[in-house]
Formats: C-alpha cells, sequence, structure tokens
C-alpha cells in the first residue's frame, strides 16, 4: 500500500516535469534581472580656482575610485603579501574593502600591543564574579601564559595562568577564592536595543593581585581546553597597548579608519602622519617602505573623506570628489608630509620620517639606524654621531657633504657600503625627488646642520 503510494507520487513528480513544452522554452531563461540602480552621483562643482595642486589633484584624482586604484594600490597592494591584502592589516587592496574600511573601527595589528594608538582602542568586554555579586568591570586586557599553574605559589605577571587587567579594582577583599568569573559584552539586536550577554565562564581558583585590579585564573591539566577556548572566542580588551589609558573613554567612540566627514580622525591619515591631533601614533609610518603621498595625493585622500556623508551607511566612491568645498584646497602644502623649507624641524625630518621611517625604524630598524622618535632623539642619533658602515666618517657632518655618510647614501656616491638610500622594495634602487635632497643639503651645507 505504502509502496504503490510512493511510486504514483514519483509519478506524478516526473509527469509534473516533463508537463513544460520542450519545444517553445527551450534556451530561454524566464529571468528578469533586478539589480539595484546606483543613484546617480551627485554634480558637484569643479574646482575654478588657480592652486596648481589643487589643479593637478583633481585631473588625477576626479572620484574617490581613483584615490583608490592610483594611490591605495600603488602604495599599499604594490607586493603581494606585505600589504593590505592580508589579515593582520586592513585590506585595502580592492576598491569594495576600501569603501568597507569607511566607518570600519582602526584594525590593530596582531602581536604588538605597543603598536596600537588609544584612540583605536575599543570598549571592552566585561568582567564579574558570578558568585559574590559585584557590578561588571571594563577589562582592560588579558594574557594566557601557557603552562600549568604551580600549586601554592603566589603568582606574579609571568606565572602559567590566565592573567586579567581591569578598569577598576574588585570589591573583593581575600587574595585568593574560588569562583566563576563572568565574561559580558554588549550587543545590538535586531530592534537596535543594546542587550548585555554573557558570552564565557570560567570556574577555578582566582588570585585578586597588586591594586585588586590583576586577577589571576589558575589553569591546571584538564582546565587548558576550556581556558583555550574562552581566549580563542576573542575578549575584547578595553586598553590593548596596555598603558593605562583607555581609549574608547577618553574620546567616546573609537577612531575609524576612515572617519567619514573627518579626515583628522582618520587613522589611517594618523598612520601616514605619525600623529594625530598634536599626539604621536605608536607604530611604523605607512606606507612602510614606498614613496610617502605627494602634497596632491594627501590632497586627494583628505577631500575624498570630507566629502564622506558621516550620516549615510553606504558610501559610492565612483562619485567625484568636491575639491571646491573641501577646507584643505584653500593651503594643500600645509599637507605635505615632507614639510616645507629648509630647516631640521620643518623640513629634514619629516622627509626623513616619511620616506626612511618603514625601514628605519621600530624595535629593529634597518643598520642599526632609527630616523622614528622626537626631533631630540633623532638629530642626536645623527649629527656628529659615526655611520655604522663608515665608522671614519659621521651619519651628518655639519657644513660638509662629503663627510656627511648620510648624504652619501643619498647620493649613490661610489664610496658607500650597501645600496643607494633610499632602497626601494619593489626594484632594488630609488632616490629622493631632487627637491628633498636639495632640502638635506641646504641644511646640511648651508644652515651647518643646525638644530631649529
Ligand atoms: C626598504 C628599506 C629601506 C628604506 C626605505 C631606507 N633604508 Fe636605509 N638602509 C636599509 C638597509 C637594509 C640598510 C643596510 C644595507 C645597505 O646599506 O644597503 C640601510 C642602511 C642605511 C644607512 C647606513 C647606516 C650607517 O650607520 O652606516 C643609512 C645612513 C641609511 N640607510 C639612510 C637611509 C635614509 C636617509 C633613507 C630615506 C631617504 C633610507 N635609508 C631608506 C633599508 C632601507
Amino acid at each position: 500500500m505504502k509502496r504503490s503510494l510512493l511510486v504514483s507520487t514519483l509519478a506524478a513528480l516526473s509527469l509534473a516535469c516533463g508537463s513544460s513544452n520542450p519545444t517553445t522554452d527551450e534556451g530561454t531563461i524566464p529571468f528578469e534581472p533586478k539589480r539595484p540602480t546606483p543613484d546617480a552621483p551627485a554634480q558637484v562643482a569643479a574646482y575654478t580656482g588657480s592652486d596648481a595642486d589643487v589643479l593637478a589633484a583633481q585631473k588625477t584624482y576626479p572620484t574617490g575610485l581613483d584615490v583608490h586604484r592610483k594611490l591605495v594600490m600603488r602604495t599599499c597592494s604594490g607586493t603581494n603579501g606585505v600589504c593590505h591584502n592580508q589579515k593582520e592589516y586592513p585590506d585595502l587592496h580592492t576598491a569594495a574593502t576600501f569603501t568597507a574600511a569607511i566607518g570600519a573601527p582602526c584594525n590593530v595589528q596582531s602581536g604588538s600591543p605597543e603598536g596600537v594608538f588609544d584612540r583605536c582602542e575599543r570598549l571592552g568586554d566585561r568582567f564579574r564574579f558570578t558568585e559574590p555579586s559585584f557590578r561588571e568591570i571594563e577589562i582592560g586586557w588579558f594574557e594566557l601564559v601557557m603552562g600549568e599553574t604551580p600549586e601554592n605559589v603566589r603568582p606574579d605577571a609571568a606565572t602559567p595562568g590566565l592573567h586579567l587587567y581591569l578598569h577598576d579594582p574588585v570589591p573583593v577583599t581575600q587574595e585568593r577564592i574560588g569562583a566563576t568569573g563572568t565574561f559580558i559584552r554588549n550587543f545590538v539586536d535586531d530592534q537596535g536595543n543594546v542587550q548585555a550577554l554573557s558570552f564565557a565562564s570560567y570556574k577555578t581558583r582566582w588570585w585578586i593581585l597588586d591594586d585588586r585590579r590583576h586577577l589571576f585564573a589558575e589553569v591546571s591539566e584538564y582546565q587548558r581546553d576550556t581556558v583555550e577556548s574562552l581566549v580563542a572566542t576573542g575578549i575584547v580588551q578595553g586598553d590593548q597597548n596596555r598603558n593605562g589609558v583607555f581609549g574608547a573613554r577618553i574620546v567616546g567612540n573609537t577612531v575609524p579608519l576612515i572617519n567619514p566627514g573627518r579626515p583628522e580622525e582618520s587613522y589611517l591619515v594618523a598612520r601616514l602622519r605619525g600623529y594625530m591631533g598634536g599626539q604621536p601614533v605608536p607604530g611604523t609610518r605607512m606606507p612602510l617602505a614606498n614613496q610617502p603621498p605627494n602634497v596632491q595625493d594627501m590632497l586627494a585622500l583628505m577631500c575624498l573623506i570630507q566629502g564622506l556623508d558621516p550620516q549615510a551607511t553606504q558610501w559610492n566612491l565612483s562619485s567625484a570628489i568636491d575639491y571646491n568645498k573641501c577646507t584643505y584646497s584653500a593651503d594643500p602644502s600645509a599637507l605635505s608630509l615632507a614639510g616645507t623649507g629648509d630647516t631640521w624641524r620643518g623640513r629634514v625630518l619629516p622627509l626623513l620620517q616619511s620616506n626612511c621611517g618603514g625601514c628605519h625604524g621600530g624595535d629593529s630598524p634597518q643598520a642599526g639606524l632609527n630616523l622614528l622618535g622626537t626631533s631630540d632623539e633623532v638629530y642626536s642619533r645623527l649629527v656628529l654621531k659615526p655611520s655604522l658602515q663608515n665608522p671614519a666618517l659621521n651619519l651628518i657632518q655639519p657644513g660638509s657633504l662629503d663627510k656627511s655618510y648620510l648624504y652619501l647614501k643619498l647620493t649613490g656616491d661610489g664610496s658607500i657600503t650597501g645600496s643607494r638610500m633610499p632602497i626601494n622594495p619593489l626594484n632594488g634602487n630609488a632616490a629622493l625627488p631632487d627637491a628633498d635632497r636639495q632640502s638635506i643639503e641646504n641644511w646640511i651645507f648651508v644652515a651647518g646642520a643646525a638644530k631649529n
């Protein structure tokens, strides 16, 4: 009985399938594409002023797509694997990923807590003990030190186990308690309401250390999986660079990579400049080793960001950039990353930092030469200080070009060891633009390498 029902159902199905008429419909698919028709880009008036840099920028970079294709791609995604097309860095290698960076929290290069700028720090997750009732406290940062916690030893910062560093002291008087710790995060639900959700918990013996802001959770062999999966879930840290300053609390909000309408508060711009709002931004200057953007490049980027509507949720990079309205068009040269004039502070230092800092900076600068730091620091490493490659010469000898080894490295003089600077990682060799080299020359030779 059942079997015959099945057979007749199959028969009905195959009948249904065969019922369309193969002679008339074959080859045509009744399908109307429903693609969204993009809003026509708003018409903007072209810049009619006379500033040569604005006119040139408008010509090279009429739209945001041009900024991506001609500037971002050239500077940030040149070499596969080195730049912005892998997970540690914000992916900037297609127009779509570049657009996705608008309004997105600034990406933090993993593995180096110092590389995080306070203003990039998000609001952290919160922690509370479940049993002794107390309010939730924001997590600054955590560290899982691998290994089994030793028995009955008062832990320090390096003891194997889970270390949690909190914004406020926990209201617990004992030094050691058995308790369940709960991790809480805010989620925004469909209705736009903020919901606090406890997303993980861990029951163990806890130590309350230091000023009661350092919690230590013991991890024994059998608990290791639990803790590792807790850490793998991801705990949002409110003070990721561990300097005691909680970024999201200072400015009320995280700084996005590209902050629509606010170029001065865009982390991308901050990383090109090395500072933001007068504060130094940790981490290597971008671009790492390619030529830094020139005045016209910077103008296009700043005007693009300034013109993005902060209220929008989607942005169209194919719209024209409004150089006419853009406030930076009034004085583009102020955007120069390489400074102006021929002085140390105004020109030579910014030149060295923006062209060379990618390689000559950080924890292990090339050839031991660190060109990043404050004006005084960098000056004292160069002037009347011997070169590593040719200790008979100083890096900078005031008044003398052929006794200044750094200058000889810039001209590619026959006497130097190694390459002419700056090295171009793509094709091995590069040279500073003449005007830049000339400024350094004037500073050493004419101004006697003065420190102003
Ligand atoms: C792509 C990486 C890279 C860039 C960019 C770069 N350098 Fe270098 N630099 C190196 C390396 C690698 C060495 C050592 C090998 C060599 O000299 O060829 C070096 C060596 C040097 C030395 C020798 C240091 C000493 O004490 O003898 C000087 C001076 C120098 N660079 C100056 C500069 C200046 C100035 C710039 C920018 C205009 C610059 N470099 C840009 C990678 C770079």
